[in-house]
């Protein structure tokens, strides 16, 4: 079997499994490279005035992990600037926050060749490499100027979005063409693929098969959907260690028998939470008998806090939060909780158990893995209410889920009332559909079916 290489911006090197801190990713890709041995690459996560020019390499077992860090500049024009000013907020439909600078886009490609460049001794004729997410689209297209001819396959994680939005971004040709050089590419959801094929045939004149063969820039490739998922029997058992732990207990000394409802999201404006703050906000005002009984808690690990709009959007949530508490609270209750730190996994699964309500109402998501994290985390007997946003790829997949509008404060009030009401029965129903489709599909399934696909390409 041919060894695998992972490309991405961020590395799970086994310092993190250590640590325990491992999100449900690294553990799959960690186990498709020990089975067929091969080598982790990416940044180092370090910002050095003078980066060493050979990467750091560490081996254990059959996977090395090799890691460079980054100069001041390439930080701020590679990753601040054109992967999290540009591409982020425009593959998230925000062309409000997109920023385009030339100079950012060449530090852009400057990385990647950088990379591209690195990881080019330690690749063998028949690797199978695989690239992930929109910090590295060029990779490809990089080792193939290098004459690398091997199976190459890319996944995005975020939304691919609506052609009128991609065209805002100057390049988008070269941006498409980059993504042409792989052998296959892996979306989120039928729904992204379709935005890119839509591009491929009305701005590139390409061709798409009803196979999912894309012929453009002279390239032949292969491009479907494969929803990621979480690891979800860990999760389930997490969740259960969970529920006996010194937290989960306080946590629920802490509540009183009040109901709880839960979000956890990195700090993002993609996450919605200003709407959803509004949103409890309303829930209080329009059905005043939560007053006193319900608390929503808001994990937020703060995130890319050198981002302006970033520092930004965490001032408008504490004041949007000051605001809500502000109004509602009593000397013996306050209606939001707002947590900006990270908790443990395993906490994490424990408190997601607690909660009656799962609020994940993302503006635009990828896929969302708390929607399926909260699912698996829940008490059969029971389970809790999934209250998700219909633009977070993880709708089209779990339709046991409330679905909701983010921009709908008052309809998604009323969501969090049928939430709060639903009785048992129909709350079990729900779960029982989305676990099932959870048990089966999870993050290894995922991983091994696009590994299994890129194995696949070039054997006709
Ligand atoms: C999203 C992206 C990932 C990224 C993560 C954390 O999930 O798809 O590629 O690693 O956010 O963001 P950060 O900028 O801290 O890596």
């Amino acid at each position: 079997m041919s060894r695998l290489i992972v490309v991405s911006n961020r590395v799970a090197t086994p310092r993190h499994a250590r640590s325990g801190s491992q999100g449900g990713l690294a553990v799959a890709v960690q186990a498709a490279l020990e089975e067929r041995g091969g080598l982790w690459f990416g940044w180092s996560g370090e910002v050095d005035e003078q980066p060493a020019r050979k990467p750091d390499e560490f081996t254990s077992g059959a996977v090395s992990y090799v890691t460079s860090d980054l100069s001041p500049r390439d930080y701020e024009e590679y990753y601040n600037g054109f992967a999290n000013r540009t591409l982020w907020p425009l593959m998230h439909y925000r062309l409000d926050l997109t920023e385009f600078s030339r100079r950012n886009y060449s530090g852009y490609e400057r990385v990647n060749a950088l990379f591209a460049d690195r990881l080019l001794p330690y690749l063998q004729d028949d690797d199978v490499v695989w690239v992930h997410d929109y910090h590295l689209i060029p990779m490809a297209d990089q080792l193939r100027h290098a004459g690398c001819s091997q199976r190459m396959g890319f996944f995005l994680h975020i939304p691919w979005p609506a052609l009128e939005v991609f065209l805002a971004l100057p390049n988008h040709r070269d941006i498409v063409k980059q993504m042409c050089a792989y052998d296959l590419l892996g979306f989120q959801t039928e729904r992204d693929l379709a935005n890119f094929q839509h591009y491929i045939r009305v701005e590139a004149g390409g061709r798409v098969d009803p196979d999912g063969t894309i012929m453009a820039f002279g390239r032949r490739l292969v491009a479907g959907a494969y929803p990621i998922s979480t690891d979800t029997a860990r999760v389930v058992e997490f969740a259960q260690e969970a529920a006996d732990a010194r937290q989960t207990q306080r946590l629920r000394e802490s509540l009183r028998g009040r109901d709880l409802l839960i979000g956890v999201d990195r700090l993002d404006y993609s996450k919605g939470l200003l709407q959803r703050f509004r949103a409890f906000g309303t829930l209080l005002e329009n059905y005043p008998a939560n007053r006193g009984r319900v608390v929503m808690m808001q994990i937020a690990p703060p995130s890319r806090q050198d981002v302006p709009e970033y520092l930004q959007l965490r001032q408008h949530l504490e004041s949007e939060a000051g605001h809500v508490n502000g109004a509602y609270a009593e000397f013996d209750w306050n209606p939001i909780r707002y947590l900006n730190k990270g908790f443990s996994r395993r906490i994490l699964a424990g408190f997601l158990r607690q909660a009656r309500v799962g609020v994940v109402t993302p503006l635009r998501d990828g896929m969302n893995l708390v929607a399926k994290e909260y699912v698996a985390a829940q008490n059969a007997e029971d389970p809790g209410v999934l209250m998700l946003s219909r633009f977070a790829g993880a709708a089209l997949e779990l339709d046991g889920a409330l679905l909701v509008n983010p921009y709908d404060a008052e309809g998604m009030a009323e969501a969090m009332q049928t939430a709060l009401a639903m009785p048992l029965e129909e709350r079990r129903e729900r779960w029982q559909t989305m676990f099932r489709r959870l048990e089966t599909h999870d993050v290894d399934a995922w991983c091994k079916q696009v590994v299994g696909q890129l194995d696949r390409i070039g054997q006709g």
